[in-house]
């Protein structure tokens, strides 16, 4: 950037006429005409802008960020306050679509109040206009939902219970729990959850979950029925420095992109061809003159032009 350029200033590229923002009934109104809904996770400035200016539906700040962004192992260790800090970011950079915040793990698993006191703190101090949290707990969605904080539920494969699943593995493999699936989803949205991201489990699960399911779905390894999907932006652009999981798919290579770019600048700064004479500040002629010749040539400073260089 610039030392003149303010990119927080800059004209954000808008369709015209510019799309409407997106809230919690908008989803419902997508489910209901059959719109596919959008979703991506960001986790700073630069990437929410570029997701909410490519018309992605719903950007959600998650826990994942403990892993693509700090390089944890799991999501586990992420804490409120970090996710706090990306959300504001995220949210700084969002116009048009709806900002979700996921909730980490331990912010919400002691109990019901200290779930909503947590789940306050996104909403007043980072501009998170929903959050997420896992699992079946449909009483702490309906006291959410009386504190005005509009909620998504996670099922399926929920990262946070990593350690109960024995790994990050497809959840609901048999008949019987996809049953439980079911039953848990449909609770979830009769307690007043305003959609479900369904995580790792199988198509047909996912299908008959959305087929019957009065709020949105959005799927991440969950098949093509959901109504709307997911990815982790890391994922998407080839960041992740992991092999991708099978319902992956990358659009494009940044981790080739940014490591020729960087390779290029070092080679520049080794040879000195970087920065050149026209990248390069210079002092007023005037000013060079007295620099080079000990005398000045103007006699009043002050008529001096202000002056780029
Ligand atoms: O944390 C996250 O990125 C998520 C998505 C995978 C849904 O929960």
């Amino acid at each position: 950037m610039g030392l003149n350029q303010s990119f927080a200033g800059a004209c954000p590229k808008q369709p015209n006429p510019p799309l409407p923002k997106v809230t919690m009934p908008a989803l419902m109104e997508m489910k209901r005409q059959g719109k596919p809904i959008c979703a991506l996770t960001a986790y700073d400035y630069a990437t929410a802008r570029l997701a909410d200016e490519a018309g992605v539906d719903l950007i959600l700040v998650g826990d994942s960020l403990a892993m693509v962004v700090l390089g944890q192992e799991n999501t586990l260790a992420v804490t409120v306050d970090e996710m706090l800090h990306h959300t504001r970011a995220v949210a700084r950079a969002t116009r048009r679509a709806l900002v979700v915040a996921d909730m980490p793990f331990g912010s919400y698993h002691s109990s019901i109040a200290e779930g909503v006191a947590n789940a306050v703190r996104y909403i007043k101090e980072a501009g998170a206009e929903a959050v997420k949290i896992e699992g079946p707990r449909t009483e702490l969605v309906r006291a959410l939902v009386e504190a005005e904080i509009p909620v998504i539920g996670h099922l399926g494969l929920t990262p946070q219970s990593v350690h109960r699943m024995g790994g990050f593995r497809v959840q609901a493999r048999t008949a019987e729990a996809v049953r439980g699936l079911q039953a848990d989803a449909l609770a979830l949205a009769e307690a007043g959850a305003g959609a479900i991201v369904l995580e790792g489990v199988p198509r047909e699960a996912a299908a008959a979950i959305s087929a019957e399911l009065p709020v949105p779905t959005i799927g991440i390894g969950a098949g093509p029925e959901c109504d709307g999907q997911i990815l982790v932006f890391h994922d998407l652009v080839n960041l992740s420095f992991a092999p991708a999981a099978k319902f992956v798919r990358r659009y494009a290579d940044a981790a080739a992109l940014f490591h020729s770019a960087i390779e290029h600048y070092r080679e520049d700064v080794e040879r000195r061809a970087f920065p050149s004479d026209e990248e390069s500040y210079h002092l007023p002629p005037s000013a060079r003159h007295e620099l080079e010749t000990g005398n000045s040539a103007v006699a009043n400073r002050d008529e001096l032009p202000d002056w780029e260089g």
